[in-house]
């Protein structure tokens, strides 16, 4: 059964009542004006001491009886025939346990796994690797996308294109609108291939007991790893438990079983012993995923009023031998604009392959997008951040460009003298937008103990963003308790069902389920507390850790109190997150404003601050919400800046796989982060919590490209923008 409620929804200065249908299990949704005594308070991490004292168990730290180690023998070769592989004397060696061919014909990047040892130690493991003989036929292969798309280039696939069909979407006639533009903008952009570079490498430790499978692994989706496995070795899924307590890190690699996590299994399986298998250093930067490259040819018009008027991105990018290297996201989205024609094109060369990665085509995108709105302004002759609110279609954003601005002084920055020696600053903005509104699937149970203890259970994971936090906090409220004292009991597929973590949907799938477990619990409560006090059950509230008669607070018991009256061990709740409201509105906005400062003998270009303006619904705990923009902001430094897949065209092989050869943004590179929020409600869900891990992190190398820019008067137009890039745009200027 259904009601209507009407909810007040909006944000700051433009809220409206709302009328939502919503089945009858679900409590009404926060909304506007709603009051929280845990909801919005900064709350330190609930296993902040676990991880500083090294107690929380990530995967790397299972170490189990008997256990044996996997190490992975990858290719050499950039693309060879695999002709014969031989394990006779892998197999010999002392120590070792079991020796696996992974048995694919061709391989087609240097680093796909080719075999694979189980030992008793690691050392014997890597001795055991060094000890298969591969015959292998190498082929000729491709690095570039520019040799891939010669017609006499080698194929990477031997049954299709190095080019893929494109994809191509169009809204009203860009080549007509640009013809009558009163300014026009034409140029090509450029950004590397970028690796994940997760904290913790990708692994598990897999062991089998019979046909059951229990693998701990390092994944952003434990459900998915459950189900690969299930799949890959017939069993049913109720066979195979997957556990991620704690998890080093995720941005889009870590989702199914990959090919690590399938080997340690199988190694596990023919040894008859658990196998660990963490992946070193190395093999992450080669084989678990990499954001694609981008090669991306942009037109803008504009009218004479600095209005847009046409939109074109043709962009070929590479994912390697995977694809989706589309970048055409900000094109369509970020500003109104009549005319939009956007062509994506996957050019496949052998390199490892790409996977999803923290906002896929995102910042690729908004990167050259934001860069040639500058240029475009520039002709203009009009304030870039006047050019984008003049374009800016997206109301929450319209507020976002003025807490921002005011916050970030544009203003008087935009006056401030520029030189200083050798030195230049600049000044730049550019827009973020993402769509984390989460989905129906996750399933949650809310538990009260006799004891006064409260748990939450469900199967969802935290990739390193809070998932504990946020989960404590929404039961908490519901429950009138402090975060303290409810469990938030995760990462485990024996809990009921959630979806992966990706696309920013963690918190807003989640929160939804958990917030209706605890208020069902809370119900059921009430039940017990109801004659205790006197009362109905629907004249009770739980607040301040009591359950009490509203309006008559003197009629109380304390939580603990009505727990001891449960008839049973525990008392146990569900709730689901039901499908999504039309609420008010189903995006997300943002924008990120940049100071830099330039060496111009140098080159070396430095961060000097960040001041990121943001929404994500209703913000559960601003620190972690904090710390999600300062994660986001830095790996965006380390995008615009340092980080570049390298790969040696004569050999095809990826140079830089290591931490002191491949570049991030490290402490002296972290600039002063100010993160603003601003509050939407929205109405999608009961509690209209948004994601916010992606969309912190698409604007940023556009808003220091913009920054570069205004620096030293000439467009950086290739990420990253390393000193000699910079040294021959100023150069050129
Ligand atoms: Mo993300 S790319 O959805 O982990």
């Amino acid at each position: 059964m259904a009601r209507t409620v009407t909810v007040r929804l909006g944000f700051t200065g433009d809220t409206s009542d709302v009328k939502l249908v919503i089945p009858d299990e679900e409590p009404t949704p926060w909304q506007w004006g709603d009051k929280f005594s845990v909801v919005g308070r900064a709350t330190p991490r609930v296993d902040g001491p676990l991880k500083a004292t090294g107690s929380a168990r990530y995967t790397y730290d299972i170490d189990l009886p008997a256990m044996l180690y996997g190490a992975i023998l990858r290719s050499p070769y950039p693309h060879a025939r695999v002709r014969a592989v031989d394990l006779s004397r892998a197999r010999a060696l002392p120590g070792v346990r079991a020796a696996i061919e992974r048995g694919e014909p061709i391989v087609r990047f240097a680093g796909q796994e080719v075999a694979a040892v189980a030992a008793v130690s690691p050392a014997i493991a890597n001795d055991a690797v060094a000890l298969i003989k591969v015959d292998y036929e190498p082929l000729p292969f491709v690095t570039s996308m520019e040799e891939a798309q010669k017609p006499s280039a080698p194929r990477v696939f031997s049954d299709r294109s190095n080019v893929a069909a494109p994809s191509v979407t169009e809204t009203g006639n860009v080549a007509s609108a640009l013809a009558q533009a009163a300014a026009t903008h034409e140029a090509i952009y450029t950004t590397a291939v970028q690796t994940h570079v997760s904290l913790e490498t990708h692994g598990a430790v897999a062991r089998w007991e019979g046909d059951e499978l229990t693998v701990w692994c390092s994944t952003q989706g434990i459900f998915t790893v459950r189900d690969d496995l299930a799949v890959l070795f017939n069993l049913p899924p109720d066979k195979v438990r997957v556990i991620t307590a704690y998890l080093g890190g995720g941005f889009g690699s870590k989702f199914g079983a990959g090919p690590e996590v399938v080997i340690a299994a199988q190694l596990a399986r023919a040894a008859g012993a658990p196998v660990k298998l963490m992946l070193p250093r190395s093999a992450e930067h080669l084989a678990t995923g990499n954001r694609p490259s981008s090669l991306q040819h942009v037109k803008l018009g504009a009218d004479r009023d600095g209005k847009l008027v046409a939109i074109e991105l043709v962009e070929q990018g590479s994912g390697g031998i995977g694809g989706g290297a589309g970048s055409a996201g900000p094109f369509r989205t970020l500003y109104r604009c009549a005319n939009v024609r956007t062509e994506e094109r996957d050019i496949y060369v052998n390199a490892g392959p790409s996977s999803p990665m923290r906002a896929p085509g995102w910042p690729q995108g908004c990167f050259a997008l934001e860069l040639a709105m500058d240029e475009l302004a520039r002709k203009l002759k009009l304030d870039r951040l006047e050019f984008r609110r003049r374009n800016n279609g997206n109301p929450v954003r319209a507020r976002e460009f003025d807490v921002g601005a005011k916050a970030f002084n544009w203003e008087e920055k935009s006056r401030a003298p520029r030189t200083a020696g050798t030195r230049r600053r600049g000044i730049g903005v550019a827009a973020a937008a993402w769509h984390a509104i989460g989905s129906a699937g996750p399933q949650a149970q809310a538990i009260a103990f006799r004891d006064g203890r409260v748990a939450i259970r469900i199967g969802t994971q935290d990739i390193g963003t809070g998932t504990r936090n946020i989960l404590a906090m929404v039961a908490a409220e519901e429950l009138g308790l402090s975060p303290s004292r409810v469990a938030a009991e995760i990462g485990d597929t024996r809990y009921l069902f959630s979806v992966p973590s990706g696309g920013s949907s963690t918190a807003p799938s989640n929160t939804p389920a958990v917030r209706q477990a605890a208020a069902h619990l809370r119900e059921k409560l009430f039940l017990i507390a109801a004659p205790m006090l006197g009362a109905e059950p629907g004249d009770l509230e739980a607040r301040d850790g009591m359950i009490r008669v509203r309006f008559e607070p003197a009629r109380a018991a304390s939580f603990v109190d009505v727990c001891r009256r449960i008839p049973a061990d525990s008392l146990a709740a569900q709730g689901e997150h039901v499908p999504n409201y039309a609420g008010f509105r189903h995006d997300q906005a943002g924008c990120q404003f940049v100071e830099v400062e330039v060496d111009v003998e140098t080159g070396i270009v430095a961060v000097l601050n960040v001041t990121a303006v943001h929404d994500a619904g209703r913000i559960v705990d601003p620190l972690t919400a904090r710390s999600q923009v300062n994660g986001g902001v830095l790996m965006g430094i380390g995008y615009a800046l340092f980080e570049e897949r390298r790969l040696d065209p004569a050999i095809g092989v990826m140079v830089n796989p290591t931490m002191d050869d491949y570049k991030l943004a490290g402490p002296l590179d972290t600039p002063e982060i100010n993160a603003l929020f601003i509050e939407v409600a929205n109405g999608v869900t009961n509690t209209g919590v948004l994601g916010l891990g992606e969309v912190v992190h698409v604007a940023t190398a556009a808003a220091i490209a913009c920054a570069v820019y205004d620096a030293i008067g000439a467009p950086v137009r290739s990420l990253p923008m390393t000193p000699d890039k910079v040294l021959a745009a100023i150069g050129r200027a």
